[in-house]
């Protein structure tokens, strides 16, 4: 590594910027090629990064992504989730842990029913496939969009299922309007439909149905099933980014998957619902 090199990775590692501005990657490296001629030129260089020094160099990642889901349910592409992260405060995304005392980010791993957290789907489907699912739908206000990432592959995909028709997203039947489902979570349990205010609620781990309405939607959810569309891990780096309001999702069996590693983080869009 040349002592530019070092001396940018300096900057990065040196504290969070206060904000964040996406600058041409190409100009920051055409300005450190040139800057190794000499001394005065690297002193330049440094000079003129300090001056962005609140400013952080990076190639878009999560801004396309995130457009792209909103348009078609979800977007694939490659990075890391620290990257994610900076460029996610940047965008005004709020990190939303998925229980209480849980750090943002979390890694996903095949359970055992036995090991897992009660009114979890893993403490009642185990390493198996899994129902489709909205992360956090035991919340008030479940995460608008969750990024998953994988450092290395994993044979078992990530069904993902969005209820449009040709190029529109559709409405769902009135039943999952109107049918009623106990959301289990301890003192905060509540109930609640599984789709409203423009997004879907449902999570068979943790939703009861309450009425004949909500088990018609039981039926309507398992059904989708048959839709889905595989999200393949078999690239290291690869992200997949779900837009949580509109798009169920579901891990397909790991009973032979062990050491499936997934990351996790979720995000809450200011003034959107
Ligand atoms: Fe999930």
């Amino acid at each position: 590594m040349s002592a530019l090199d070092k001396e940018q990775d300096n900057r990065w590692e040196g504290g969070t910027p206060s904000a964040i501005a996406l600058v041409s990657l190409d100009a920051c490296q055409a300005a450190a090629t040139s800057s190794l001629a000499d001394e005065g030129r690297l002193a330049n260089y440094r000079a003129t990064t300090l001056k962005v020094r609140y400013k952080m160099t990076m190639v878009k990642v999560l801004e396309p992504l995130i457009s792209e889901a909103k348009k078609t349910g979800w977007a694939s592409g490659l990075g890391s989730l620290n990257t994610v992260r900076l460029e996610a405060a940047g965008l005004g995304l709020t990190e939303v842990p998925n229980r209480r005392g849980e750090p943002p980010v979390t890694t996903l791993r095949p359970l055992g029913r036995e090991e897992a957290r009660k009114n979890s789907l893993s403490a009642r489907f185990g390493k198996g496939e899994q129902p489709l699912h909205n992360d956090g739908a035991h919340m008030e206000h479940p995460p608008d969009f969750v990024v998953l990432g994988s450092e290395t592959t994993s044979g078992t995909p990530t069904r993902l299922w969005i209820n449009k028709y040709g190029g529109a997203f559709c409405w769902p039947p009135q039943y999952v309007l109107h049918g009623i489902f106990l959301v289990q979570n301890g003192r905060d349990s509540f109930y609640s439909p599984a789709f409203a205010d423009g997004r879907y609620r449902y999570d068979p781990g943790c939703m009861i149905p309450c009425d004949a309405r909500a088990r018609e939607a039981v039926k309507f959810f398992e059904g989708a099933a048959d839709s889905a569309v595989e999200h393949h891990w078999d690239a290291p780096g690869k992200l997949l980014v779900i837009d949580n309001r509109r798009t169920l999702h579901a891990r397909a069996s790991a009973a032979d998957d062990p050491d499936r590693a997934i990351q996790r983080v979720s995000f809450r869009v200011k003034g959107e619902q």
